[in-house]
């Protein structure tokens, strides 16, 4: 039941560099859309500080939790099913900061809006909101290598697509959430990242 994405192998120590000095006071982070699991075992077992709370949707779980079997870490939770578009399975527990990674791009924009109304809910007062993945510029034309993938995720998704960071960084405004870093990734992904103001 363990899958296995190549991408994260790649992306894991970029996103660990940039989430090591952002999380070092944080105490609690849930993740949303973990995928396979394999973000959470890696970044659970490189900030032992944290307590890492892995999630993705309904049925969708397993190989997380076959990733955290694997790795051992006490700090990793066992993953919770999480839904964007079901408020039902969200969790009432606050947490230090939201990681989202690679799935603004796949989810809906009403799933987009979900997670910063969970922002809204969950986070605590201080707390970081990150998410990896590529992003659309008002001002500068997006890269031919997103152009392309961004066409492919339409054709198997009409719902599916690159986020104008704009209207993201829009959503992030409403839900008390102001923009502290923007950083450029390997492969024309960004990190992006807003804390929650007092
Ligand atoms: C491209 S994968 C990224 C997975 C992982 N974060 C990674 O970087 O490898 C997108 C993830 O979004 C999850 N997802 C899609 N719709 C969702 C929803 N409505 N609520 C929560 N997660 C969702 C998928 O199950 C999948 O794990």
């Amino acid at each position: 039941m363990k899958q296995y994405a190549p991408a994260c192998e790649r992306n894991r120590q970029p996103i660990l560099e940039v989430l090591a000095p952002l999380l070092k006071e944080t105490a609690t982070v849930l993740e949303i859309g973990s995928g396979t699991g394999q973000h959470a075992a890696w970044f659970s077992e490189h900030m032992p500080h944290l307590a890492w709370q892995p999630s993705d949707q309904p049925g969708t779980v397993a190989s997380i939790e076959a990733w955290r079997e694997r790795s051992g870490a006490v700090n990793l939770r066992k993953p919770l099913e999480i839904d964007l578009l079901n408020k039902k399975t969200w969790p009432q527990e606050s947490c230090g900061a939201l990681v989202c990674i690679n799935t603004v791009h796949i989810v809906s924009w009403q799933g987009v809006k979900a997670l910063f109304d969970l922002a809204e809910k969950v986070l605590e007062t201080g707390g970081v909101l990150y998410l990896y993945g590529p992003f659309r510029y008002a001002n500068r034309p997006l890269e031919p290598s997103n152009e392309q993938f961004d066409q492919w995720l339409k054709q198997r998704d009409p719902q599916s697509g690159i986020r104008d960071f704009e209207a993201v960084d829009a959503l992030a405004r409403a839900a008390g959430l102001d923009l502290e870093g923007d950083v450029p990734m390997p492969a024309n992904n960004r990190s992006l990242w807003w804390r929650k103001s007092a």
